[in-house]
Parts: structure tokens; C-alpha cells; sequence
């Protein structure tokens, strides 16, 4: 009897154990011989492994041997560096390194890189050498940056307001929403992309409201609305459009995996994923000097770049962060998985803040855009554990960011 993926399943093997869903919905029985139709059926149920009888699992090489040997090898090589922080020996970053191997060696395989290697290019690395030791950063800046950020847009306050009052209906929300035609067709996009796969288009805010459901709708307009403010601010050292992407890649997965663990409005995830770097951002933004010569530095020594933060500027990205997210009074379940997601067991929020630590180590893993990170960072054991996800879930994850990154990019930021 041996585990194996739903993608490698095929007509005629036979379970050697009940198929049940994550809802404890009972699908198929042990012993029943797989069918073209189950085997849909399982799929359309996010069933993710199977136990079946008398079938070795394929091994990684052997099960997707449609690709060149020598091309993987070359994959691994490049990866053995990346991975160089986050190893191989836990079981699920095993598999990541795999499903990345295997994503790289089909890039070269068409002439491609395999992947992004370096924001630092080997002169600018050179040309901070001698540079005279950096004054301490003031957070002084930060607050007074706080103020001169423009608040969240007044719809948004409305929307919450109405949500609160419990006599207003799905169509009060709608009638907020509907006054604002650039927010209401951004999220009728959202709605209708790929992010939700609804089959039949929702051509109105009230049916959005019906479907989706008026929290998960507040968490979007809230996203769209932070976006909005945020990228609007200029940073030296980082492209916006590739930090963004980033962001989107990790709310994306924490949102399906916030799925798969039940959690209701998976939208907070989404937000949570898509806030988690922000601190960076601000870095790059208040402290340009200082954010060079700590990029720099990372890539000289080889080492994370968070863990250089610290040293060079006593607080990291994620502090930044959450203390922008406390000055403007962001939710405070948010403003946690900002502050740890880089240390989950750290947090008051930890399933929530696990999920986001480990979307983001996928959005490395996947190199969708990039906030700056080189390595893919470590996974934390305990969250892991506490996640209590198989690792062959990690495989569906990046299946359905790859199918959403790119139609949900272009609803977020129509234009780019
Ligand atoms: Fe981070
Ligand atoms: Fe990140």
C-alpha cells in the first residue's frame, strides 16, 4: 500500500483505504478500482493523496521523467544555493525543492535562465565597499510618515459600517460599493478571475455580495484599498512590480491553504499574505542608504537578509512592518502575522501566522516576483506541524498560484 498524489493516480489502481474529503464528506470506498470519473471526482473534491494497493509511488525522477536529465541536474545545482538557509532534510522542503528543480529545469530546457538569480548586479556590490560604517535608523521617520500617509479610502469605512449595523442587507453593502465604479469594476474582476473560478459570470456587486460573502468582500476592497496607498510610494532598490508580485504569490497561497484548513473568510489570509513584506517596502522608501547596504551585505556573506536587518539596523522588515500596522491601527490579528511571519511561534496568531510563513517560503520557491530575499527562507518546524498539511498538498498549492498569479495581477493592478 503507498501514498500517492492525485496526478499520478490512474484507472484501474484499487484504494486500499475510504477516500474522504477535508469536509469528512465520504467518496469512495477501499477496495473500489479507480475510473477515469473518480479520479475527476476527487479532483473536483481537493482530495490530494490517495492510498492505493500493490503500486510502488513513483519516485520524483521516475514520475515526471518528461524532462532532460541533464537539465535537472543543472536545476539542482543552481537550487543547492538558494536552499542554502532553508535545506532539504525536512520532508515538505524536500518536495519544494523538488517541484523547483523541476520548474527550473523545463525553463532551460527552453533556453531559459531557470529562474532569478541576482537583484545585485557584481559592480554596485563593489562600489559599496569602503563605505563609512551607517548611523543608526531614526523610527521617528516612521510615524511621521505614518501621517502623511493618505488614510484608507472612505468607502472602506463605509463598508464596514454598514457591515456592522445588523438591519443593512447585501444590498445596502452593494449600494456603498456601487458608488465607487473604478472599485466596483476592479472587484467584479477579481470576482469573476480565476481567483474564484465561479463558472457563470457575476455581473453585479449584490450577487458578488450573495456568492462571495459581504466579509470576504470587505477583505478585498480593504486589499485593494492598502495597494492602492501603498504603491503609490516610490522606492529606490526595489521594483515595485515584482514586489508586488511577490506579495500577491504569497496571499494567494495563504489564502488556498487557509482554505484547506477550514478557516472562514479565507480573504483575511489573502490580505495578510499580501501585507506580510511591507515593512520592506517602507525600508526601501525611508531608509534607501541604509536598505542598499544591507541588500549588499546579505549577498556578500551569503545570508538572509532579515537576519541582516537586524544586525545592521537592530529591528527587521517584519518590525517595520508591524509597527507601521500598529500606527495604522491595522487589525491586530494582521498586524501579528506581519510581525512573525518570519517566527510563527513567536505569535498570538499562530495558525494564521504559520499559513503565511509558509505562502511566503512558497512565493520564493516559485520565484513569482520578489521582495528582495535571495534565499528561500527556512521553514519553521513547529508551524509546519501545527499547519498538520500532507506535503503533497504543496504540489496543488503551486498548481493553483500559477494558474491565478497572472489574471489576479492584472485585476489588482489594471494597467501594469
Ligand atoms: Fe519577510
Ligand atoms: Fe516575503
Amino acid at each position: 500500500m503507498k501514498r500517492m498524489k492525485i496526478a499520478d493516480l490512474t484507472p484501474e489502481m484499487i484504494l486500499a483505504s475510504d477516500v474522504i474529503n477535508c469536509d469528512g464528506r465520504f467518496l469512495l470506498p477501499a477496495g473500489a478500482a479507480l475510473t477515469e470519473r473518480s479520479i475527476r471526482l476527487c479532483k473536483a473534491w481537493g482530495i490530494v493523496e490517495a492510498e492505493i494497493e500493490g503500486e510502488e509511488a513513483p519516485s520524483f525522477d521516475a514520475g515526471r521523467n518528461d524532462v532532460d536529465p541533464a537539465a535537472l541536474a543543472a536545476a539542482r545545482r543552481l537550487n543547492e544555493y538558494r536552499f542554502l538557509h532553508a535545506g532539504t532534510k525536512h520532508r515538505a522542503m524536500r518536495e519544494l525543492e523538488n517541484l523547483s528543480s523541476l520548474r527550473k529545469a523545463r525553463a532551460i530546457e527552453q533556453g531559459l535562465p531557470g529562474g532569478r538569480f541576482s537583484v545585485i548586479g557584481d559592480d554596485d556590490a563593489e562600489a559599496v565597499e569602503g563605505n563609512v560604517p551607517l548611523e543608526p535608523i531614526n523610527l521617528g521617520r516612521l510615524s511621521e510618515f505614518g501621517l502623511r500617509l493618505p488614510t484608507l479610502p472612505a468607502v472602506f469605512d463605509r463598508i464596514n459600517e454598514t457591515i456592522m449595523n445588523p438591519n443593512s442587507s447585501a444590498g445596502d453593502i452593494a449600494d456603498v460599493v456601487g458608488k465607487d465604479t473604478a472599485l466596483t469594476s476592479q472587484l467584479l474582476g477579481i470576482v469573476n478571475s480565476a481567483f474564484y473560478g465561479f463558472v457563470s459570470k457575476i455581473d453585479t456587486v449584490s450577487r458578488a455580495v450573495a456568492i462571495v460573502g459581504t466579509k470576504q468582500l470587505t477583505s478585498l476592497v480593504f486589499g485593494i484599498s492598502v495597494i492602492k496607498i501603498f504603491d503609490r510610494i516610490p522606492a529606490r532598490h526595489i521594483d515595485m512590480r515584482e514586489f508586488w508580485r511577490h506579495s500577491l504569490a504569497c496571499g494567494i497561497a495563504a489564502r488556498i491553504i487557509a482554505g484547506y484548513k477550514q478557516i472562514q473568510n479565507t480573504e483575511r489570509l489573502f490580505v495578510a499574505g499580501l501585507l506580510h513584506d511591507i515593512g520592506r517596502l517602507l525600508m526601501y522608501r525611508l531608509w534607501p542608504e541604509h536598505s542598499r547596504r544591507v541588500l549588499f551585505a546579505a549577498r556578500r556573506e551569503s545570508r538572509l537578509l532579515n537576519e541582516v536587518e537586524k544586525d545592521m539596523l537592530d529591528i527587521d522588515h517584519a518590525g517595520i512592518g508591524a509597527l507601521m500596522a500598529e500606527r495604522w491601527k491595522l487589525p491586530f490579528l494582521l498586524e501579528a502575522t506581519i510581525r512573525y511571519h518570519h517566527a510563527p511561534g513567536n505569535s498570538y496568531n499562530r495558525l494564521e501566522t504559520a499559513i503565511v510563513h509558509l505562502a511566503d517560503i512558497i512565493a520564493h520557491v516559485m520565484e513569482k516576483g520578489s521582495s528582495g530575499e535571495f534565499f528561500v527562507p527556512p521553514l519553521d518546524e513547529d508551524a509546519w506541524d501545527l499547519l498538520d498539511i500532507s506535503e503533497n498538498l504543496l504540489t496543488v498549492i503551486i498548481d493553483h498560484v500559477d494558474r491565478q498569479i497572472d489574471d489576479v495581477t492584472a485585476y489588482f493592478f489594471p494597467g501594469s
